[in-house]
């Protein structure tokens, strides 16, 4: 474990805004993570844990040492006929697994592929799309405790995981270092093609009975197909959650906007589409300073190229602010505000 000062973290979050660490340091293995530990605790410095970058804001200075997990480490932990148990390191890119268990025959991510970030990451809020949440298949998250340098296995059911939320995301952030993720799959072939989009795409393509792979492979032609290439307009997917409701609200909004989407929470609530709240909103395409509302997806910020990560959060606050003054409903931002 070396520690670096003064290190450039541009090219180190999707959304490529300019940033840098005062500290900064790669992690592997448990006595690295002991090691970085030790140096924020000796030197007085804040720590923060950067994973893919994948959802998170940063501002010009990080104070303090970043501490990055690297290494893509596999372990099989026990298998049984119908399934496995597997341990993948924090640092692993999320859609390699995907991609990788797949191939091994181990089912149940498909839905998840293309999906950019790291492992470490991916329980943090609970990643999701096209029907499945990552919170069905992890039996449990090893972390390091901040506050007692102990090691622990915290089983899911205990992570608090609801839509794009646990609790690492909220009580446990300065608490919990994850070190890596238990995750249990399926050795028979399955696939969960209730969400309606995936399941037309399906059918479209004329794969009435469609395997994993016809899963995984479908899913990723329509992310590339709807959401911009990180690679070439820098952003962090999903800008904004899809905000909760009574299911009062999203009737009276849904007699003024009758194809506004909504989706079943509970008996009380229902789940409205920010997308849709965005374009109505005449949003889809703004420009703010550096940085807009993609013109292919209205969820999604992009860094023209310039932006600060200031400037971000001021134009998703433009968004919040219209979105409200319009339907009455408050968005909230997904991505993790670093250093501002
Ligand atoms: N829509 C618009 N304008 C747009 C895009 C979408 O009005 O520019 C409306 C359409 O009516 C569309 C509906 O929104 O039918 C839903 O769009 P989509 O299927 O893309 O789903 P989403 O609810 O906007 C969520 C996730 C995505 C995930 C998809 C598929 C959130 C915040 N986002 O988006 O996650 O890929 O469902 O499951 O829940 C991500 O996390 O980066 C991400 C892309």
């Amino acid at each position: 474990m070396h520690v670096e000062t003064g290190v450039r973290l541009d090219t180190l979050s999707t959304l490529g805004v300019p940033s840098s660490a005062d500290y900064f340091c790669r992690v592997t293995s448990d006595s690295d993570w002991l090691e970085a530990l030790d140096y924020a605790t000796n030197h007085d410095l804040p720590l923060t844990i950067l994973g893919g970058g994948s959802n998170v804001i940063l501002g010009d200075q990080i104070r303090g040492i970043v501490v990055h997990p690297v290494g893509d480490d596999i372990e099989l932990i026990e298998q049984t006929g119908k399934s496995v148990l597997i341990e993948v390191l924090a640092g692993a890119h999320w859609d390699w697994l995907v991609r990788y268990c797949n191939q091994r025959g181990w089912y149940g991510l498909e839905n998840l592929v293309s999906i950019p970030g790291s492992c470490g990451a991916a329980p943090v809020q609970n990643v999701g799309a096209y029907g499945v949440e990552i919170a069905e298949f992890i039996d449990s998250v090893r972390v390091l405790d901040l506050h007692t340098s102990m090691f622990a296995h915290i089983q899911g059911q205990d992570c608090g995981f609801t839509y794009r939320d646990s609790h690492f995301k909220g009580p446990w952030r300065d608490r919990y270092a994850i070190v890596s993720i238990r995750l249990r799959l399926s050795k028979v072939p399955m696939v969960n093609t209730n969400y309606a989009a995936l399941a037309n795409a399906l059918v479209a393509t004329g794969l009435h009975e469609p395997s994993p792979l016809d899963v995984l492979n479908t899913v990723a032609a329509i992310r590339a197909a709807k959401l911009p290439d990180v690679h070439l307009m820098p952003n962090s997917g999903s800008f904004f959650k899809n905000p909760i409701v009574s299911i009062s609200q999203a009737q009276s909004l849904k007699a003024q906007y009758p194809d506004l989407p909504l989706y079943d929470v509970d008996a009380q609530n229902s789940k409205l589409s920010a997308a849709y709240l965005i374009e109505t909103a005449g949003l889809k395409g703004y420009c703010g300073d550096g940085c807009g509302i993609s013109q292919q997806h209205a969820l999604v910020l992009v860094n023209e190229g310039h932006a600060s990560g200031a400037a971000c959060v001021e134009l998703a606050q433009h968004v919040i602010n219209t979105v409200q003054a319009k339907f009455g409903v408050t968005l909230h931002i997904e991505p993790v505000v670093i250093g501002l």
